[in-house]
């Protein structure tokens, strides 16, 4: 076998070991390259004879020819192969969720959602939901109330006044949302039982108070409603918002122009471990809302005859006992639209409280 033979066969066995790109790169240097076996022989071509040439040169020639295309066709053989191996390895699996759907990332705010859970215990006692404006006028947010004129009660409510109207009347943002009983008695016969869930308005501003809160109220008028059963009505709703199977609650006498008696309520809790009040159990007392008998003067106002119907009300602060339920420790963060607090405090939109699907959960 001649020396060129046996190159030829030597580099044909390289090329067809050759198991990479960067492997038959190399195979191609080593004989193509500058200092190539082949590019080696064929520098000897400038120094034969031309008879020499003729046969010895072109068999250099053939090799170089034959070498040259075997490695091509290696080269484009592993390159088909890599992309074939990388199609396998890197294949996208397109029914996977690229991101969570709208419905899974909003939240439900926490206030919302108190409002949602009590209105779904009041339902469920047979009351309804009633509403009215949140700016409203002075007769319906005080003197319908029993607030008599110029009386410091009016004060204490730190009422924001809009500017007075061409007729000379000076409007407010409603300081509670008492002023929803008149207009539904106003509106609709007795018996009455409506929850008034809804934005209320003073001047205050710290960690516990926003010039913005809410306020849920409720409001009872038939022949015989009394005392008893606003005390049933309150003790149930406490155990059934407050997610436990006993409350002890606490009427305290108490002082609200619109009603007489008036009391103020506390529960029984235990604040022993941080910022999530514990209810139903414990040794201190937190004040939740106030309440009592309807005031005569306040039935005259929404035109009902005291000595045909009587009634009971009680009205309560959302924002304080959504903070003591789920643990918030800054009121100010419930206005501040910080899409990292809502995530964190917020509900599920789909977990929509009922008394028999869990409230909170
Ligand atoms: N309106 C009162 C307030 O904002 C709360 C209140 C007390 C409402 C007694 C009532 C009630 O209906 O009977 O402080």
């Amino acid at each position: 076998m001649s020396d060129l033979d046996q190159l030829k066969t030597s580099l044909l066995a390289d090329i067809a070991a050759a198991a990479d790109e960067p492997s038959i790169e190399a195979v191609r240097v080593n004989a193509l390259g500058k200092k190539g076996s082949i590019s080696e022989l064929l520098k000897t071509l400038g120094v034969m004879s031309p008879e020499e040439r003729q046969t010895r040169g072109a068999a250099i020639n053939l090799l170089k020819n034959e070498v040259t295309e075997a490695i091509t066709a290696r080269k484009a053989a592993l390159k088909d192969q890599a992309i074939a191996e990388r199609l396998a390895r890197e294949t996208v699996d397109v029914s996977l969720p690229v991101r969570s759907s709208p419905a899974e990332r909003g939240r439900i705010h926490p206030i919302s959602q108190i409002v949602d859970e009590i209105t779904a215990i009041f339902a469920d006692m047979g009351f309804s939901i009633a509403e009215g404006p949140d700016v409203e006028t002075d007769y319906y947010n005080f003197t319908a109330l029993n607030f008599p004129e110029g009386h410091p009660a009016r004060e204490m409510h730190d009422t924001f006044f809009l500017q007075p109207d061409e007729k000379g009347e000076r409007k407010v943002l409603r300081t509670h949302t008492s002023p929803v009983q008149v207009r539904t008695m106003e509106a609709q016969k007795p018996p009455i039982r409506i929850v008034i869930p809804g934005k209320t308005y003073r001047q205050d501003s710290d960690a516990t108070h926003s010039p913005m809160f809410h306020q849920v109220e409720g409001l009872v008028i038939d022949k015989t409603a009394n005392v008893g059963h606003l005390r049933w009505i309150l003790e149930e709703f406490c155990k059934a918002f407050f997610e436990v199977d006993n409350v002890v609650m606490r009427f305290r006498p108490s002082f609200f122009p619109f009603t007489e008696p008036s009391f103020e309520v506390d529960i029984q809790c235990d604040r022993s471990s941080g910022p999530i009040v514990k209810f139903g159990e414990g040794k201190d007392w937190m004040e939740i809302l106030g309440c009592g008998m309807v005031h005569p003067n306040v039935l005259r106002a929404g035109g009902l005859d005291p000595d045909e119907y009587q009634g009971f009300a009680w009205g309560m602060g959302l924002d304080r006992i959504a903070m003591l339920k789920y643990g918030m420790p800054d009121l100010r963060d419930f206005f501040n639209a910080d899409v990292r607090w809502m995530s964190h405090y917020g509900f599920r939109p789909l977990d929509v409280p009922t008394l028999f699907g869990g409230l909170s959960v």
